[in-house]
Parts: structure tokens; sequence; C-alpha cells
């Protein structure tokens, strides 16, 4: 394929080279014309590992070139990706004036272009960039129309600088937003026959999976530095912790409690994040990532609250079923959903209650404890079948994950709401009444 690559940055730079690489003809374009001597003359812009000689290669085979001259880059060119930077404006915001710049020139580029084209974006951009700030852009300067003149993608770059050329050969999975098909059939080419899975999915999704990829690898380096200094204080010694907590890849490193869901509760993470940073503060130690896990905890406690204080409900009526912290256990101590409960009584709310596993009448020892201290009128809001739960409320609350809720939505009737706090309906399933999901 004729290839465009706009900005000769990392991304640009090494995605110039490593398409050249694969045997297709790149165009490099940068106003920087340092860069682009650089890349005319077969060398490389950056400092990388192994990128010099894809870049000498290349440009000795005739396969990457450079120039300033964009109108005569997208000449011709099948696809035209579009890596230049969106960096940070003094706010925190982000500052997507080089992004759209460089699709005005391309839109520019377009209106003589003899056939049709992909622009692929690359930049780190936010959810809507695409679609609401850009593709308006390349039609206003391009006079054409996305998915007839030419087409749209987002394909976000995870390459870590220092290993970017062995990433790009090597990606555990490539990602690509796409506005239609025919926007995806050359990237779909193009990504053939590197490893790993191609996942095409909207282009609002791309754009957020590279944030939260990068949220979340923030937040590990984070909690990895905090247990660091906890563990160097108690005269552990971290690097073994941590060795011993990569070791579980059941719990720890793996999808387990990485779905958007509701609250963590039970026996133990509740008391024990208290317990250790409780701790932290009597070493004078300032944890800010841990110390903000149980806060983070109770504000989505309170969203449960307010989903149902939103939802239509003239008479305040509300059923929760799955009283219990976990769907196939009677524990009760500390389980969110006692708070909620507590809550909407506190608002006047009349309840309903269901839970398979959780008899009033004969809860002992510890969960009946907790149950008198948090909701002590619960025995009589406790019904033994969830329809009639579900027939005495106007808004239902699924709190637990039992299989027997599976079914509600289908005992539900219009007019009524479906809060559903983890996730129990999925997509697809036919919902009467108004579905509500609590961070979906
Ligand atoms: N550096 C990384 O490791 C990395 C990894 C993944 C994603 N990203 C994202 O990729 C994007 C680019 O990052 P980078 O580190 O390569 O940036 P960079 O600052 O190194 O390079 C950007 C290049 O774009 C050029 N440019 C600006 N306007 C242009 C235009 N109109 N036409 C052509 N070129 C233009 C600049 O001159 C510069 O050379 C950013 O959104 C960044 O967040 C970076």
């Amino acid at each position: 394929m004729r290839i465009a690559v706009f900005g000769l940055g990392y991304v640009g730079s090494v995605t110039s080279a490593c398409l050249a690489k694969l045997g297709h003809d790149v165009v490099g374009v940068d106003p920087n014309e340092y860069k682009v001597g650089c890349l005319a003359r077969g060398e490389s812009p950056i400092v990388e590992k192994d990128l010099g000689g894809l870049i000498a290669e290349a440009a000795q085979a005739g396969r990457l070139s450079a120039t300033t001259d964009f109108v005569a880059a997208v000449k011709d060119a099948d696809l035209v990706l579009v890596c230049v930077g969106t960096p940070s404006r003094e706010d925190g915001s982000l500052d997507l004036a080089h992004v759209e710049h460089a699709a005005g020139e391309v839109g520019a580029a377009l209106k003589a272009h003899p056939h049709f084209a992909t622009v692929v974006f690359r930049s780190t951009m936010l959810p809507g960039s695409v679609e609401e700030q850009l593709v308006p852009r390349l039609e206003a300067a391009s006079g054409g129309k996305l998915g007839k003149e030419f087409g749209v993608c987002y394909n976000p770059e995870f390459l870590r600088e220092g290993t970017a050329v062995a990433d790009f050969f090597g990606p555990p999975i490539t990602v690509l937003g796409v506005a239609d098909e025919k926007s995806a059939a050359p990237m779909r080419a193009l990504y053939a026959d590197l490893p790993g899975e191609l996942a095409v999915v909207s282009i609002r999704t791309a754009e957020m999976l590279k944030y939260v990829n990068n949220a979340f690898h923030g937040l590990k380096v984070a909690f990895a530095n905090e247990i660091g200094v906890l563990c160097k204080r108690e005269g552990v010694d971290s690097h073994e912790v941590m060795r011993l907590f990569c070791a579980d890849t059941k719990l720890n490193l793996s999808p387990y409690y990485l779905k958007p869901g509701f609250a963590f509760g039970g026996s133990c993470l509740p008391k024990d994040l208290r317990a250790i940073t409780h701790r932290a503060r009597e070493r004078n130690l300032v944890l800010p990532v841990l110390d903000s896990v149980i806060r983070s905890n109770d504000v989505h406690v309170q969203r449960a609250v307010a989903a149902v204080e939103r939802a239509k409900a003239p008479g305040r009526k509300v059923g929760v079923l799955g009283l219990s912290f976990k769907a196939e256990t009677d524990d009760l101590r500390e389980s969110p959903i006692i708070r909620v409960v507590g809550a909407l009584v506190g608002k006047g709310w009349t309840l309903a209650l269901h839970d398979a596993h959780v008899d009033a009448s004969k809860l002992v020892g510890a969960n009946r404890q907790y149950l008198e201290a948090e909701i002590p009128y619960l025995d009589r809001l406790f019904h033994k079948d969830p329809r009639d739960v579900v027939r005495a409320s106007e808004v239902v609350v699924i709190a637990n994950g039992h299989p027997a809720y599976k079914d509600v939505p289908s005992w539900m009737t219009e007019g009524q709401t479906l809060v559903d706090l983890v996730r129990r309906v999925e997509p697809g399933d036919v919902v009467r009444g108004e579905y509500v999901g609590l961070a979906w």
C-alpha cells in the first residue's frame, strides 16, 4: 500500500519504518525540517532501539521518504496515518490543535485525491474527538463525505519507548476503531500478518481503551511504589512480596476484579484495607492510592442510592434482590447493599427484600449481629419469592448475581425501573420498563 504518515515523532517514525519494513511505500510528513532531513538521509530522528537500522534499510530500498509538503505526501495514498502530538494544556485538558490542523491539511489534500483513501488517527485522544471534531474538519476541508470519498479509523498506539520496534511486530492485541467496514478493509490488510488478536470496535471504544490502559499502568506503578514504601518501613522485602503477588495469576494478575460492577464488601477487603492504611498513618507514611480505595468504594455505594432516587417512583417502593456481598454465600458482613438499604429506609422508601441464602429468621452469630446493628427491621421486609419483591416494587435493584435473578427482566412490567448493580442483565436481554446499569 501507499501510506502517508503525518508526524515524525516517536509514534510516527516507528510506524513509518515498521510499515516500510513490511513492504509498503511510506512517505513521512512533518513541518519539522530536521526530522524530515533525518528520514531523507536514512537516519532516525529519535533514539530508539533498532530504529536506525530499519530506517536506513527502508530508505535505501526506496520504500521510505519524507517531506514537508503534505499535499504531495497524500497524493495517491491509500492510507493516511495521523501521529501528531496531543499535549496537555495548562489546566490538564487535552489540546487537539495539532491533530485538528493535520486533519485540515489531510482534508485539503484529499480534495484532489483520485480514489477512496482511509484516514487513520493514531494520536491519543478522548472519546468523541474523532467523530465530533476531526471528521467534521476532514469533511469541511475536503468537500467530501465520510464513507463516500474517504474512510476513517482510530488505531491506538500501544508501543513502549525503548522497545517500540519489537512492540510493533509483536503486539498482544491490535485495536481498530472503525467508522464502517469500507474504512476498515485496508487496515485489516495492513495488520494481517502481525500476531495477536485484531479487535475491530467502535471509534469511541478504541479512543477510550488507550486511556484505560494508561490509567491502569499508572495505577500499577503507584500501587507497587506505595507497597514498596510500606514494606520497607515494616522491614519486609518488597521485591520478594511483589514477586509472590505476581505469581498469583488467578486473583492478582488476571481479569478477576476488573469488571465494572458494585462496590466491594465482605469480611476481608474493607477490614484489611482499613488496617493497612491505619498502620501506614501510624508510621507517618503518605499512601494516597491505598488511602483512596475505601473512599472510592463509599462513593460507589452512594451512586447506587442515587440511581434508585433518580428512578420514577411516586410511591417510593423499592425491591432489593440479593443482600449478601456474593451470590453463593449468606455472609452479610460489610455487604455494601446493606448500606444502600439503610440509606433508602432513611430517605423514606418502602422496601421489599429477597436473598436466596439469607433467611432473617435463621441468621446466627456475626451475621445476625451485623444485621441487627445495620437494619434491625429487616425481618419484616423479607419475601421468600423474588417475584413477590418485583410485584411489590416500582424500582427493582439487583445487587448480587444469584442465578434466579437472570429472569427478573421478564417479571417486570412497563413503568417499573430495574437498577442493575452487578450486570446481571446482559446486552441483548429484553427488559420491560426502564433499565439502569450502575457503571455501563
Ligand atoms: N511516545 C509514545 O510512546 C506514545 C505511545 C502511544 C501513543 N502516543 C501518542 O501518539 C501521539 C504522538 O506522540 P509522539 O510521542 O510521537 O509525539 P511527538 O511530539 O514526538 O511527535 C509529534 C510530531 O508531529 C509533528 N506535527 C505537528 N503538527 C503536524 C502536522 N500538521 N503535520 C505533520 N506533522 C505534524 C511534530 O512536528 C512532531 O514531530 C500523541 O498523541 C501521543 O500521546 C505516544
